[in-house]
C-alpha cells in the first residue's frame, strides 16, 4: 500500500507524521494534538513571537510588514510570519466549515420546497454553499495544511464553524429568512474580506460574495411573496421565523470588539478590514429598512433610529447564549456534527474509487 505524507510543517520527525492510506487519514495522535492545538488555542501575537529571531527573519518580517502597510497582497509563495499563517488558517478553515455545515439546515427543506421554482433555487443555493466550502478549503491548503486535516479537526469537534448553523429550520419561512438575514449578515461580513491581505482568500471571496448576493435576494423575494400574497397563517409563519433568527444573526458577527481576542492583530495584518461591532451596526441599519418593506417586525423593543448617531440603537445581545452555542451546546450542534461525520463516512467508497482511478491513470501513463 502506497502511503502519502501529509504536508504538515515542522511538527514531528517524518516517520511519526500522520499519513493518508487508501484515501483515509491515519492519525498520529501526538501530531494531531499539536495540530489541533494550533487551530484551537491560537496563541496571540505577543505569546507567539519567538523570543530570539535571526537577522534574516527580522529582515523578512520587516519586508512583510512594509508590504502590508503599502496595502499589497501576500501570495502563498511569499514569506509570512508563522502567526499570520496560523491566523489565516484558523479563519479560512472555520469559514470553509461554516459553508459546508451551512448546507445542512437548508438541505433539510429541498424535498419539501413548495414549488418547482423554489426547489430549483434552493438546490442551486445549497450547491453554491458546497462550492464555497471547496474554494475556501483550497485557499486554506495553500497555507500548508491538508483538507483532510481540517476536516478531521471539524469532525473531532476541535474546529469551530459559525454559531448560526446550530439553530433548527422549523418551517418553510425559515428558508427565506436564512436567505434574507443569514446570507445578508454573511455578505456584510464577507465583502470586506475581498480586500483581505492574503490574495488566495481575497480571490475566493470575490466569487463567493457574488453568489451570496443572489442568496440574499432569493430569500427576501421568497418572504416578500408570502407577506404580500400569502394567507394570515403564512404571514405569521414568516414573522415567527424572523423572531427566531434575528438575535442569532446579530451574534454571527462575533463577540463585541472589546471582547474579541483576534481583532486587533487581524486588523493590523489586513485580514480583517472592518470590526465586528461596526459590521453588526451596518447590518442592523440595512435590515431595519428592509423589514419595513417586507412588513415584518424585528423582535427588539429597543430598536430605534438614533438621529444623533445616525444609526439604529438596538437591545443587548445574549452573549451567554452565543458562547454556549460556540462551545457545542446549541440546539443542533450534536446533530450537525453527526450529519457531517456520517456524510464523510458514507462517502469513503467514492474517495477510495477516485484514488484507485487516479492510480490506474498514473500506471497507464508510466507504462505508455
Ligand atoms: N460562530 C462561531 N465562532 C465564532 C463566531 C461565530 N459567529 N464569531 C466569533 N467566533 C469565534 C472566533 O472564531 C474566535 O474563536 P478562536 O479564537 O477560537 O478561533 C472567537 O470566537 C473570538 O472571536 P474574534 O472576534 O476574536 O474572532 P475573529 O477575529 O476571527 O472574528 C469572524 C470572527 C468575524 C467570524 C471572522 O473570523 C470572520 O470574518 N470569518 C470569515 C467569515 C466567516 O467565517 N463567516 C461564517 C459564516 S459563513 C456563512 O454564513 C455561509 C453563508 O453561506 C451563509
Amino acid at each position: 500500500m502506497r502511503l502519502r505524507r501529509l504536508p504538515l510543517k515542522g511538527a514531528l520527525p517524518a516517520a511519526q507524521q500522520s499519513r493518508i492510506r487508501g484515501g483515509r487519514l491515519v492519525l498520529n495522535r501526538k501530531e494531531f494534538a499539536m495540530y489541533t492545538q494550533a487551530m484551537d488555542q491560537q496563541p496571540k501575537e505577543e505569546r507567539e513571537r519567538k523570543p530570539v529571531r535571526s537577522v534574516e527573519e527580522v529582515e523578512l518580517e520587516r519586508r512583510f510588514d512594509a508590504k502590508i502597510d503599502a496595502g499589497d497582497f501576500i501570495e502563498a509563495k511569499d514569506w509570512m510570519p508563522e502567526h499570520y499563517r496560523k491566523t489565516l488558517l484558523r479563519q479560512i478553515s472555520q469559514h470553509a466549515h461554516s459553508e459546508i455545515v451551512g448546507m445542512l439546515p437548508e438541505g433539510n427543506w429541498i424535498t419539501r420546497a413548495p414549488t418547482l421554482k423554489r426547489k430549483a433555487i434552493l438546490l442551486a443555493k445549497v450547491q453554491d454553499e458546497g462550492g464555497h466550502g471547496l474554494y475556501l478549503y483550497a485557499a486554506a491548503e495553500t497555507l500548508g495544511t491538508s483538507r483532510d486535516q481540517m476536516i478531521d479537526a471539524l469532525h473531532a469537534g476541535k474546529a469551530k464553524y459559525s454559531s448560526i448553523f446550530n439553530y433548527p429550520t422549523l418551517s418553510w419561512a425559515d428558508i427565506g429568512t436564512i436567505g434574507w438575514l443569514v446570507d445578508g449578515a454573511a455578505i456584510m461580513n464577507q465583502v470586506p474580506i475581498c480586500r483581505c491581505s492574503y490574495a488566495p482568500y481575497a480571490r475566493a471571496m470575490i466569487r463567493i460574495c457574488r453568489e451570496e448576493s443572489f442568496h440574499q435576494r432569493q430569500g427576501f423575494d421568497s418572504l416578500l411573496v408570502m407577506m404580500r400574497d400569502g394567507t394570515p397563517e403564512q404571514r405569521a409563519m414568516v414573522q415567527d421565523a424572523v423572531n427566531r433568527w434575528w438575535w442569532p444573526c446579530l451574534m454571527m458577527f462575533g463577540p463585541p470588539d472589546d471582547q474579541s481576542p483576534n481583532s486587533a492583530q487581524g486588523m493590523r495584518w489586513g485580514i480583517k478590514r472592518v470590526s465586528n461591532d461596526t459590521l453588526r451596526q451596518k447590518f442592523v441599519d440595512a435590515t431595519a429598512e428592509q423589514a419595513k418593506v417586507l412588513g415584518v417586525t424585528l423582535p427588539d423593543p429597543l430598536l430605534k433610529w438614533n438621529p444623533e448617531r445616525e444609526h439604529h440603537d438596538f437591545g443587548p445581545i445574549d452573549w451567554a447564549e452565543f458562547w454556549r452555542v460556540v462551545g457545542g451546546d446549541g440546539p443542533c450542534n450534536r446533530e450537525r456534527l453527526a450529519a457531517r461525520v456520517k456524510a464523510w463516512d458514507d462517502g469513503a467508497w467514492v474517495r477510495d474509487a477516485a484514488l484507485a482511478h487516479a492510480r490506474k491513470q498514473v500506471t497507464k501513463q508510466e507504462a505508455a
